[in-house]
């Protein structure tokens, strides 16, 4: 196992929808795995292929949290099948280091997909897990929790964000 970089915002692979996973070879279960230690590394909650600049429906997540029945999930292809309810909460991002903004997501939430054995799987969550299953789920379609934010909140974080990346805390190659 490996830990991979993790590609920073703007990278343009995060801006892109992934593809579904067809084949589970070697390849993706080193992928997986690499994915799980990159994220524990980090440490973060939840990561996303692309991520770590492979293009691909993945997602892992581990809450970390003891009331969480499920522990560690590796996802591939997820789709929502079911939400309801409305719920703020302060989100970061590996990909965007050092910025917190609230986001309403689903409050709850029924998600399917396949584990690693290519098995169809559902979880239904609430509480963070459902939070961290819809970031990750977005990651997979391109998008960025810095979306979901207001106007003006986007507005002090592009402005931010150019400061940052002028003071050359520049993005790291993060592509294979
Ligand atoms: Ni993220």
């Amino acid at each position: 196992m490996s830990i991979l970089p993790i590609c920073i915002y703007p990278e343009p692979v995060l801006r892109q929808k992934t593809e579904p996973v067809q084949n589970i070879d070697d390849g993706i279960q080193r992928l997986i795995d690499d994915m799980i230690e990159t994220m524990y590394d980090a440490p973060g909650i939840g990561l996303a292929a692309n991520q770590v600049g492979r293009s691909l429906s993945i997602l892992v997540i581990d809450i970390q949290r003891e009331e969480s029945e499920y522990g560690l999930i590796v996802l591939m292809n997820p789709g929502l099948v079911d939400a309801r309810g409305k719920v703020t909460f302060e989100e970061g991002c590996l990909s965007v280091p050092e910025y917190f903004a609230k986001v309403t997501r689903y409050e709850e939430v029924v998600v399917r997909g396949l584990d690693r054995q290519g098995e169809r799987i559902e979880i239904a969550a609430g509480g963070l897990l459902a939070i961290a299953l819809q970031h990750e789920m977005d990651h997979l379609e391109g998008k960025l929790f810095i979306d979901r934010i207001g106007p003006i909140a986007r507005d002090i974080f592009k402005r931010k964000w150019k400061k940052k990346l002028k003071d050359g805390e520049e993005s790291q190659p993060c592509l294979d």
